[in-house]
């Protein structure tokens, strides 16, 4: 009789613990919209709207140490592929100083065992994979994330 009653208020606690995850789950859901917008999947959406890259303000500090840098110029129609780059005509160690343009750290030169390379490391050279240019444009998430406090500039 015990046993019977101890399992019932387990499952309840279980029950309702599983409930208030899953109204926070759908909850949470419906707040994300996607840069689609609510379209159905198999609905035409609203193209999301092209922003001009924001070369009139100074560059964006960044949030937290390890953060890519965003871009504080047009990249429109640089070329990345095999035989182009077009990013390291101004920002490689041999032309950043004709250029002005800042230096890719020398982390752009470890392979992902950490070995120094002599050149940018294949998995730095898509630039725009990791860098974007900075744009005047709302997070879809928001978040309320701060560098501790030995970290902040
Ligand atoms: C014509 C030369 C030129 C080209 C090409 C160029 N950049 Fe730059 N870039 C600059 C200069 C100059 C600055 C510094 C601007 C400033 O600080 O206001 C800069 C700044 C940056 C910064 C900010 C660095 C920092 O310390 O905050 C990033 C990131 C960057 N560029 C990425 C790129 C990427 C990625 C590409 C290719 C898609 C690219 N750049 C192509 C000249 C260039
Ligand atoms: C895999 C992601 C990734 C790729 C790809 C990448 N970067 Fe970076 N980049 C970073 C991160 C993270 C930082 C900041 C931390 C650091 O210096 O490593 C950075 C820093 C920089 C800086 C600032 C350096 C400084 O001394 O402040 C420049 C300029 C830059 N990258 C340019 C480039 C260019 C040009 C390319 C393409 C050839 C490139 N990056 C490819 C992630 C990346």
């Amino acid at each position: 009789m015990k046993k019977n009653s101890r399992n019932i208020i387990l499952a309840l606690v279980v029950g309702t613990v599983l409930g208030v995850l899953v109204f926070a789950s759908t909850a949470y859901g419906q707040d994300v919209v996607s840069l689609r917008g609510q379209a159905a999947l198999d609905a035409q959406s609203v193209p999301s709207e092209i922003t001009k890259s924001q070369t009139e303000v100074p560059p964006m500090k960044r949030v937290y140490v390890q953060q890519p840098p965003l871009i504080p110029h047009s990249i429109d129609g640089y070329k990345i592929d095999l035989r182009n780059n077009k990013c390291l005509i101004c920002h490689s160690w041999a032309n950043a100083k004709m250029s002005g343009a800042t230096k890719i750290s020398a982390t752009h030169f470890k392979d992902r065992d950490g070995v120094e390379l002599a050149d940018v490391s294949p998995r730095r050279y898509f630039c725009t994979q990791c860098h974007v240019s900075q744009e005047n444009v709302q997070p879809l998430v928001q978040n309320e994330f701060m560098p501790v406090k030995s970290l902040r500039k």
